[in-house]
């Protein structure tokens, strides 16, 4: 039992005031300490305020990106296509990873065809292991990474209950444990450097609850908070080179992965567009986008007004986001899919074959 809980018991709880400041604590914290430090926060915050209101009237400065290399995941397909062909026209050489092979082809064809430089590697984002294995290799193959943008995503698209366990699992491990991974791999040589860029793809679902979209929710809001506390993390360390990134859009058109959703008065984002505004957050270092803009401002009174109203707006602005099953054959438990194993090359046009699950919905063409 701890010493707190033994005084609880004991009827001995100490208030605020006789509660004991540890002893290394005393002489930092004292009360002119503390207003010392809120006068200067003030103060520093205004200061910060201002100088957003400054940028945002005559614009942020765009960094250069000519010579990066560019690691984006999910880049066979969908958004993170897009975003390759923008990063390749900004003299970037980008790397694509995907479990796609099909789709991986085709974008490196495209990035090729307009003259950029381009690699794609099949990974599949929901196995540690690959992830590590194909990072080791870009680093010895392309070079050290200065651009990873986490990207690549899947979702189950059903009511929880009869969405099966292995769907979860997979949710989780590509939206959000493969990020852990990722940056895991790339920052060590960032934070060396003092320099470099991680870029979260998440989603206004990690920000507002959606019905059949549970898990992919819960996943997206875990890819937020990964983003803000890396970020404060590497503050804390002092790496102000390293930055990041967190992008949440509504739907977009067009990618496959909602293709069929019923949204009302908010219309699907063109997924040009998106690209397009991922590629200027990364190039003014913007520390979030949430896309469309407006949503900034609606955001916050998700925790002012009360819960009904809430749902009843959610309700209203997207009746199902899911209409067609994503996954219609899948048995809804936990048994095993049986799923043959593909050899496919681990490198595109390079021989080394490695095993991956065959694609399910991420068989989309670019
Ligand atoms: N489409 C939308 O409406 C929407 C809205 C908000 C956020 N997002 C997010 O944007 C990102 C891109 O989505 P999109 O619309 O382009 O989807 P998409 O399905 O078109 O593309 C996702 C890509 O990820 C790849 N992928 C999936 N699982 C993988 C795995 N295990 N290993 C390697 N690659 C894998 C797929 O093959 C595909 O190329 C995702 O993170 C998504 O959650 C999408």
């Amino acid at each position: 039992m701890s010493i707190e809980t033994q005084e609880y018991v004991n009827g001995m709880r100490p208030g605020p005031l006789t509660r004991e400041i540890p002893e290394c604590m005393r002489d930092k914290y004292t009360v002119v300490q503390a207003i010392i430090d809120i006068i200067m926060f003030v103060i520093v915050g205004i200061g910060y305020v201002i100088k957003a209101v400054y940028l945002s009237i005559v614009g942020r400065p765009k960094k250069d990106l000519k010579g990066a290399v560019a690691v984006v995941t999910g880049g066979g397909g969908g958004l993170g296509s897009l975003i390759a062909l923008r990063l390749a026209r900004l003299g970037c050489t980008v790397v694509l990873w995907d479990i796609n092979k099909q789709g991986l082809e085709d974008t490196v064809k495209l990035v090729k065809g307009i003259g950029g430089k381009c690699y794609g590697y099949v990974v599949d984002l929901a196995s540690k292991e690959d992830i590590y294995r194909v990072a080791k290799k870009v680093e010895e193959e392309v070079g050290r990474v200065n651009l990873l943008i986490n990207n690549a995503g899947v979702v189950s698209g059903s009511y929880l209950l009869e969405t099966p366990d292995h769907l979860i699992q997979r949710t989780f491990d590509v939206n959000i444990l493969a990020h852990f991974w990722t940056v895991k791999a790339f920052l060590p040589a960032m934070m060396e450097h003092n320099s470099g860029h991680i870029v979260t793809i998440a989603s206004m679902a990690g920000h507002v609850g959606v019905a059949k979209l549970v898990d992919y929710c819960s996943s997206k809001a875990a890819a937020c908070g990964f983003d803000e506390a890396l970020r404060l993390e590497l503050e804390t360390q002092g790496y102000t080179g390293v930055k990041t990134s967190l992008i949440c859009p509504y739907f977009i058109r067009s990618t496959g992965m909602f293709e069929e959703v019923n949204s009302r008065f908010v219309p699907q984002l063109n997924s040009n567009d998106v690209a397009d505004r991922v590629v200027m957050a990364i190039r003014t270092d913007e520390p979030f986008a949430l896309i469309p803009g407006f949503f900034r401002v609606l955001l916050p009174f998700k925790l002012l007004v009360p819960w009904p109203c809430m749902s009843e707006l959610i309700r209203k602005l997207v009746p199902d986001a899911v209409p067609v099953p994503v996954h219609p054959a899948r048995p809804a438990t936990d048994a095993k899919v049986p799923s043959k194993p593909v050899q496919l090359e681990a490198k595109h046009g390079a021989p080394g074959p490695m095993t991956v699950m065959p694609p399910a919905r991420h068989d989309r063409q670019v």
